[in-house]
């Protein structure tokens, strides 16, 4: 994307991240939850982030459905769109990381190229989430009947089945919420962030 402000420098605080992390006693980091509408993103993110919290860990989730009710609002669903979307989580993403926060994004983020675009913003404090679910079941679920809408027509561009989803090729952790119990999916997050994010 094109820089349009000049003349300005950046500006260095009194207080660091590393402060705010010694403050927290944790690390900053983001768990990107990608993967189809149904999969169970919401869900398992929510669960994690109860876990997380009764752990004594500060947290926060940015979610696809609830960003776009106010900072995205202006974003709908073509590519060019999705693109920014995944832009902007990704820089507010790296505030929170650098606000000690632990921050989960929960979006749908179907392109590769976007993701690792995050990926490469924020180095080490991204821990990209497959959570795999084939559509068949996602669309038996149909929680928000969005899939009986895109099936109608009255949706366009709708991910999977108009619009493509390309997964993960190497993601941190696969979560397959078709095969596990919400707890087994929440264990297998909680276990990979003991061992990698805090030791
Ligand atoms: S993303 O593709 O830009 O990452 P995001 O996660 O923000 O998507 O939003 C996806 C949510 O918007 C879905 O959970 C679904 O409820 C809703 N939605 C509405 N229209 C579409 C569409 N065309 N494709 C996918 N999701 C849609």
């Amino acid at each position: 994307m094109e820089r349009k402000s000049t003349n300005v420098v950046w500006h260095k605080m009194n207080v660091s991240r590393e402060d705010r992390e010694e403050l927290l006693k944790q690390k900053g980091a983001v768990l990107w939850f990608t993967g189809l509408s149904g999969s169970g993103k919401s869900t398992v993110a929510s669960s994690l982030e109860k876990r997380l919290h009764d752990m004594g860990k500060l947290t926060y989730t940015l979610d696809g459905d609830n960003v776009r009710h106010g900072l995205n609002s202006d974003l709908g669903f073509s590519d060019e769109d999705r693109i920014e979307n995944i832009r902007r989580i990704g820089e507010i993403s790296k505030l929170f990381v650098d606000a000690g926060m632990i921050t989960i994004a929960t979006f749908v983020s179907p392109f590769r190229e976007d993701r690792q675009k995050v990926r490469e913003l924020l180095g080490k404090d991204f821990v990209e989430i497959y959570i795999d679910c084939p559509i068949e079941v996602c669309e038996k679920r149909d929680p928000k009947g969005i899939y009986k809408k895109a099936r109608a027509g009255e949706i366009k561009h709708f991910t999977g089945i108009d619009s493509p989803y390309e997964s993960p090729i190497n993601p941190e952790i696969v979560v397959s919420t078709h095969l596990n119990t919400l707890d087994e999916c929440v264990d297998k997050l909680v276990a990979y962030l003991e061992e990698g994010l805090w030791n």
